[in-house]
């Protein structure tokens, strides 16, 4: 028993000073000291000793016992030290390192469209206005001239809140809150969402948008109108672009014109975005109704105007050839993110 005993205590020590983590020692450990170790095994077997010798074995086993577990501590100490300045290491943060990247977003097209529109108007002097989406039967139509039973409610799908309340179908409302509540000199725009009860299509949408412009002081004429949109058709596709009025209809206004513009991809050439004409109608538009002025409290003797209403969604597919309505409208970051 005693040879047994030297061998174990040189033996696991030479294990130890080995060791090289401090899972090892706990191996180690439990090898020897634990419930089913060689030692504790040893000890249990001290029964069957002559009683004289127990003492002196049980002595000698606590020696070898001590032994281990000192040179366990030791090294254990060691040990952790070691693994903790690895760790340290492997955790270390190199601050020199250059940090995640972060893209930038980018604008919504609709938005660039937008924004340089209002850019261009606020430039000539405008003021940016804004409505209500969910509008009065009046300002949406009373007050626009279009009476209940007028035909041209039919051409205005219109979504219904009640009798009274609409979706409103165009920026013009906002036109009428502005006559019934300030004075000439007028000159606004009014950019905003705009709903009608339309299959979604490449070219409708149940919501768009519109930017409405009204002009109103004394002697402004036609002329006015056109030079405005000229100058606008030109801040905002470039040199060579200009716009053509058509006669047209619209119960606001008389006269009334659908003003179209050179088309931006051809230049007027003629192409698939024109359908062969050279322009691309992007606008309603005309002198306010001496009726809709008076109605509005607005002296048409003394005053006149002019409206326009522009489709922005249509500015924006002209200013960058994008073929289809509903791209701007699906939300495809690889179609969003190339506008600038
Ligand atoms: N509100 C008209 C529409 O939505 C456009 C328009 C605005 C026409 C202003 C004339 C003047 O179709």
């Amino acid at each position: 028993m005693e040879n047994k005993l030297r061998e174990i205590r040189e033996r696991v020590l030479a294990e130890l000073s080995e060791a090289r983590g401090t899972s090892k020692l706990e191996q180690i450990r439990v090898s020897v000291l634990g419930k089913k170790g060689e030692l504790t095994g040893l000890l249990r077997g001290m029964g069957q000793l002559a009683p004289e010798e127990r003492p002196r074995m049980g002595q000698l086993v606590n020696d070898v016992r001590r032994a281990i577990e000192e040179e366990l501590e030791k090294k254990g100490a060691e040990l952790k030290e070691i693994e903790k300045n690895a760790r340290l290491e492997a955790e270390a943060v190199d601050v020199t390192l250059p940090g995640p990247e972060r893209s930038a977003g980018s604008m919504h097209p609709m938005n660039i469209a937008l924004n340089r529109m209002v850019e261009i108007f606020t430039g000539m002097g405008y003021e940016v206005v804004e409505g209500p989406e969910v509008e009065y039967d009046h300002y949406n139509f009373e007050l626009l001239n279009i009476p209940k039973n007028h035909p041209a409610r039919d051409a205005q799908d219109t979504f219904y809140i009640n009798e009274n309340t609409v979706l409103r179908t165009h920026t013009s409302p906002v036109q009428a809150r502005i006559m019934t509540t300030r004075k000439p000199p007028i000159r606004v725009i009014c950019p905003g969402r705009v709903y009608r009860a339309d299959e979604a299509d490449a070219t409708h949408s149940p919501v768009f948008h519109q930017m409405e412009g009204l002009v109103i002081d004394e002697n402004i004429t036609m002329a006015d109108l056109k030079g405005t949109l000229d100058e606008f058709a030109r801040q905002m596709y470039g040199e060579g672009i200009s716009t053509r009025f058509r006669p047209s209809f619209f119960p606001f206004t008389e006269p009334s014109a659908e003003v179209d513009l050179t088309c931006a991809n051809c230049h007027g050439a003629g192409c698939r975005m024109c359908k062969g004409t050279g322009w691309i109608e992007v606008l309603g538009a005309g002198m306010v109704n001496p009726h809709v002025l008076e109605m509005c409290g607005i002296d048409p003797k003394k005053y006149s105007g002019f409206a326009f209403g522009f489709g922005v969604e249509r500015v924006a597919l002209l200013r960058y050839n994008i073929p289809n309505l509903r791209y701007l409208y699906e939300n495809d970051l690889r179609f969003l993110t190339q506008y600038r």
